[in-house]
């Protein structure tokens, strides 16, 4: 049995994510595990709590409030150690909001890099200390090459992407482990209103595919898996065409 499935306290950050709700309930963790849902909107996070089958609590978080993350998460280590994180707090912003509103660009950077960046290291510390510990990062096909349909998106994902695999590398050999998730375009609240893209892709669909990932040791997922090589070929696209890609 992995070490995975020994987990006895889970940190959602990002406590509303559909994803991140779908990551739960794959993961089919032991019953008498502890949920602590951090988020902005302790109702929703209350609601959703509730259909999990965990023992659940909720907690503040905000991922542009960059001074409080270290606060946080000592004090959730404190209370005993945290054998899972899921880093899914994010916005899709529509692009045309962003060229309107640069500071609404760097709200969004805050909350998709920084935010995680800020917390995950609060929390390196505490899971070097257990020598043991899962960190599972929300990242997306969008790292892999900028769109011009929403380019700070990519950006803030691509940053996100290069600071997990980089965190990977640095934990190797302490027992802690990042799982990187990259999915494509997911129908949910997120892309509510936009067309599905080709391979769209549901939130139980990702969840299923994280907990066969946990389960497998696995560093990277892609969501769909098909989505891992036909990425690999956006690079081969030369600009004068890929910038003409509409979304
Ligand atoms: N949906 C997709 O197509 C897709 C594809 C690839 C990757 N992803 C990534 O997967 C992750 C989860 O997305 P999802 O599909 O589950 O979307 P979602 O249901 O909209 O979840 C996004 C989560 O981020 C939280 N959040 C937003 N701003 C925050 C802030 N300032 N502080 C704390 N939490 C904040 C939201 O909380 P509130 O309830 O307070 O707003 C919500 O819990 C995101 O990082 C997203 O970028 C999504």
């Amino acid at each position: 049995m992995r070490q995975e499935r020994r987990t006895g306290r889970i940190l959602l950050l990002g406590g509303t994510s559909e994803i991140g709700h779908e990551i739960l309930r794959a993961l089919d963790a032991p019953a008498g595990c502890e949920v602590i849902l951090a988020g902005r909107d302790e109702s929703r996070m209350a609601e959703l709590g509730a259909a999990l089958p965990y023992t659940v609590r909720t907690v503040p978080y905000d991922a542009t409030d960059l001074d409080s993350h270290q606060r946080l998460v000592d004090d959730l280590f404190a209370a005993g150690p945290v054998d899972l994180v899921v880093s899914a707090a994010g916005v899709l912003t529509p692009q045309a909001e962003l060229d309107a509103d640069p500071r609404a660009a760097g709200t969004l950077i805050e909350t998709n890099l920084t935010g995680h960046v800020t917390t995950l290291l609060a929390a390196v510390p505490h899971l070097r200390a257990q020598g043991r510990g899962l960190i599972v990062v929300l990242s997306s096909v969008a790292a892999v090459r900028p769109r011009k349909a929403n380019f700070v998106y990519g950006a803030a994902k691509a940053g996100l992407d290069a600071f997990a695999r980089g965190l990977a590398d640095s934990l190797h050999g302490s027992g802690v482990r990042v799982l990187l998730v990259r999915p494509g375009f997911v129908i949910g609240r997120m892309t509510a209103g936009m067309p599905p893209a080709p391979a769209a892709t549901t939130a139980p669909e990702v969840g299923a595919a994280v907990a066969a990932a946990v389960a497998a040791g696995a560093g990277t997922v892609w969501v769909p898996r098909t989505l891992g090589p036909v990425s690999a070929l956006f690079h081969l696209i030369p600009r004068p065409l890929w910038r003409r890609l509409r979304r």
